[in-house]
């Protein structure tokens, strides 16, 4: 405290030099910044390329948001159970393309498995632009999850069955990939292969599965 008195105090700075001007009569003494100040400014500016390496451009995952959106989309997951094992079939996947939780999950899975080949938006690498309406192993929805379970090429484009072998993580990845169609990434490649018709609307039952009521 005494540093604030000293301040306060005008005969304890009568020894100091004003500054040359004065404003409307008001004088100004040139005091320096305590030096706590000084050092937490300098330890902010020393720490601050730290932090911006770790947490922002480092490993994936290390952001409060990013680390927010995993355990949002882990106790997403869990609701797995609810839902039962989906099957990867027309209906299912145009119910959960249009559903954000859902496709989510979908998105964080193809973060960790496909960015490096379809890039960080679907708009394509080494593997195809995923956003438009041009395909080159899919004619219906439901071909999505059949040419990553299986994979094609050759294995050009990887078989995911065994690496990603829970079904419903699967469905949620296909869903996703469905969601991308008609979005347009800053960089995405040109169309390959040929325009398919839409995805099926979701109020539409497919022929395939006559059990599902007309509405
Ligand atoms: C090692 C690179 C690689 C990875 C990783 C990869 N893919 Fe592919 N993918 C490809 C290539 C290459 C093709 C196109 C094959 C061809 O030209 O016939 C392809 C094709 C596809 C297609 C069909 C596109 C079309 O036009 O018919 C889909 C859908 C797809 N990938 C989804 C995924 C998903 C989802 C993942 C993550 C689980 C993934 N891919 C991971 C390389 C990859």
């Amino acid at each position: 405290m005494t540093s604030n008195q000293t301040t306060q105090n005008p005969s304890a700075t009568s020894t100091r030099v004003p500054l040359a001007h004065s404003y409307d009569g008001i004088r100004q003494y040139d005091n320096p910044l305590p030096s706590w100040w000084k050092w937490l400014y300098i330890a902010t500016v020393a720490i601050a390329p730290f932090y911006l390496l770790y947490f922002h451009v480092g490993a994936p995952n290390r952001s409060m948001h990013d680390r927010f959106n995993a355990e949002m989309d882990a106790n997403q997951k869990k609701k797995y159970s609810d839902l039962g094992e989906l099957t990867p079939d027309a209906n299912t996947l145009v119910t959960y393309m249009n559903q954000k939780e859902w496709t989510d999950v979908g998105r964080s899975i193809y973060k960790v498995n496909c960015v490096s080949c379809h890039g960080p938006e679907g708009g394509g690498v080494i593997g195809p632009n995923l956003c438009d309406d041009n395909y080159k192993h899919i004619k219906k929805i439901e071909d999505i999850a059949r040419v990553i379970n299986e994979g094609v090429a050759g294995g050009a484009m990887p078989a995911w069955a065994t690496r990603i072998p829970n079904k419903n993580d699967i469905v949620m990845l296909s869903a996703y990939v469905a969601s991308l169609r008609g979005s347009h990434p800053a960089s995405a490649k040109g169309p390959d292969g040929s325009p398919i018709a839409d995805w099926p609307s979701a109020s539409t039952p497919e022929p395939a599965s006559p059990t599902e009521s007309l509405k």
